[in-house]
């Protein structure tokens, strides 16, 4: 299926580990986008050194130095719309975006998240999920809305939890789920292969939810 090249606005705080992912599959041409900009809310955040070793422009836009979230959001989207963004990627942004900015782009921004939603929403996840003695754990891909972490699920994957299993060692599988899903859900976007449906989210015109591991890019 033919896919357009898509432009990205990625935000993120920390790491940028799923960053990395994004511009690697890029580079191997796996998903159809091109990085347009990459935005931390954090000065320190090593995802910025990623990008720049990218060739990505970067900024930083610290919400300390807004007093309101509503200034802070009409700062980012001012920015976004610099980039002509066709999408904007949450990939670890710790921020909570206000009503005004989720609809103003409306389906066009994704958020990643290290549960398999709608369990787990909010902060400390590896931590709940051993906590709440589960069985499986896992990230979450999905449209954002103005409730946090809410919004159609676009997909998933999981794994099982060991005996052995430590925050640590759950963050680092969890991480590895995420840098093949983020990706994946970009790709499919740029393919135009999803449509949302009384909240739900079609690929192809079928449930998301019958492909959650197994669907192939
Ligand atoms: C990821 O695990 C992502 O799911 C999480 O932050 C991490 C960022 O890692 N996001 C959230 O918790 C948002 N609710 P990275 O900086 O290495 O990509």
């Amino acid at each position: 299926m033919n896919a357009r090249l898509m432009s990205l606005a990625v935000l993120i705080s920390g790491q940028g580990s799923n960053l990395q992912a994004i511009i690697d599959s890029c580079d191997r041409g796996e998903i159809s986008a091109t990085i347009r900009c990459v935005i931390s809310n954090e000065p320190d955040a090593y995802g910025l050194t990623r990008a720049q070793h990218a060739n990505i422009p970067t900024h930083v836009l610290k919400h300390t130095d807004y007093s309101s979230r509503q200034l802070y959001d009409h700062a980012l989207a001012d920015l976004i719309d610099q980039y002509h963004a066709d999408l904007i990627v949450l990939a670890g942004f710790m921020r909570i975006l206000g009503a005004e900015i989720v609809e103003k782009y409306q389906y066009r921004i994704i958020n990643l998240h290290p549960s398999l939603l709608p369990k787990y929403k909010g902060l400390n996840t590896h931590a709940r999920v051993l906590a709440a003695g589960d069985k499986r754990h896992g990230a979450s891909v999905h449209f954002v809305t103005a409730d946090l972490d809410d919004g159609p699920i676009i997909t998933q994957a999981s794994i099982p939890i060991e005996g052995s299993d430590t925050i640590e060692s759950l963050q680092e599988k969890v991480h590895e789920l995420e840098h093949r899903i983020l990706p994946r859900a970009i790709q499919w976007l740029a393919q135009n292969r999803l449509t949302v449906d009384a909240g739900q989210v079609l690929l192809d015109g079928k449930p998301i939810t019958q492909c959650r591991t197994t669907c192939s890019p």
